[in-house]
C-alpha cells in the first residue's frame, strides 16, 4: 500500500492528508479522497485543550485511532506516536502505520519498526514533541548550517526505511532541496509549494479552532462560526420556548 506514494512521487502526482481524531471527519474526509488521513498528537492541542502536544497519550491516541480506523476505506491511515513512546525501540511495536518525530537521533527506532512490517512516515523540522525545548515554533532551515542538517535527517530516515517524511515549518528553499534529494516523497506543513505532498491540521483548514491559525494556513471555511450560530440559535428558540 504504501510503495504507491514513492510511484505518485515519481509521476509528479501531489500527496494530500488531513488529520482526523473522530469517526465522522475521518469519514467525510476519506469520502473525500485524500491519499492520507493522519491521526496526529495534535488531538491534544485542537480536541483535548492541551497547551502542547507533549501531554498526548498512547492511550488517548489509541482511543481517537480506533474511531478513525472504522470511518476510513480507502485512505493510508497513519497514527502519532506520542512523545516517549518510541524513546527505546521495543515499545514502538505494535501499530499498523505510524508516524514518529526526529532524524539521524531516531533511525534505530525507525529501522526497528520498518523491520516489524510496520510502515513508518518519519517527521523532521520543526519538531511540536520538542517545543518546549525549542521555546516555541521556530522556522527550521534558513541558515545553511540547520539546512544541511536537515537534508542529512532526510536522508537518514530514507534509508532507515520511512515510506515518506514530514517537512514541518521548514524554509522553502531547504524544503525543495531535501525533496529534489530524496526518493520518498516528502509532506510539507508550512514549508511551502514545492514538496511532495501537502498535510494540514483540519480543524485549521476548517476554522475549528479559532483561538489559534497557523501562519501558513489559509482557511477553507469557518466552522467555529457555524457552531456558535446553530447554538445562538438554539438557545434563543429553546428559552423562547
Ligand atoms: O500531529 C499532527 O497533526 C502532525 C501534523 C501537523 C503533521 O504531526
Amino acid at each position: 500500500m504504501v510503495g504507491k506514494f514513492r510511484e505518485m512521487k515519481r509521476r509528479g502526482e501531489r500527496i494530500t492528508a488531513l488529520t482526523a481524531y473522530d469517526y465522522p471527519t475521518a469519514r467525510l474526509l476519506d469520502e473525500s479522497g485524500l491519499d492520507i488521513i493522519l491521526v496526529g498528537d495534535s488531538v491534544g492541542m485542537v480536541v483535548l485543550g492541551y497547551k502542547d502536544t507533549t501531554q498526548v497519550t498512547l492511550d488517548e491516541m489509541l482511543h481517537h485511532t480506533r474511531a478513525v480506523r472504522r470511518g476510513v476505506k480507502s485512505a493510508l491511515l497513519v497514527a502519532d506516536m506520542p512523545i516517549h513512546t518510541y524513546d527505546t525501540p521495543l515499545r514502538a511495536l505494535g501499530a499498523e502505520a505510524v508516524k514518529l518525530e526526529g532524524g539521524v537521533t531516531h533511525v534505530a527506532q525507525i529501522e526497528r519498526i520498518v523491520a516489524a512490517g510496520i510502515p513508518l512516515m518519519a517527521h523532521i523540522g520543526m519538531l511540536p514533541q520538542s517545543v518546549r525545548e525549542e521555546g516555541g515554533y521556530k522556522v527550521k532551515g534558513r541558515s545553511r548550517e540547520q539546512a544541511e542538517a536537515l537534508l542529512r535527517d532526510a536522508r537518514a530516515v530514507e534509508a532507515a526505511g520511512a515510506f515518506s517524511v514530514v517537512l514541518e515549518i521548514i524554509a522553502p528553499e531547504t524544503a525543495k532541496t531535501i525533496s529534489a534529494s530524496i526518493e520518498i516523497p516528502t509532506i510539507g506543513i508550512g514549508s511551502g509549494n514545492d514538496c511532495d505532498g501537502q498535510i494540514l491540521v483540519t480543524h485549521d483548514l476548517i476554522g475549528l479552532f479559532p483561538w489559534f491559525t497557523p501562519k501558513f494556513v489559509a482557511p477553507e471555511a469557518n466552522v467555529a462560526e457555524q457552531i456558535r450560530k446553530a447554538a445562538r440559535g438554539f438557545v434563543e428558540r429553546a428559552r423562547r420556548g
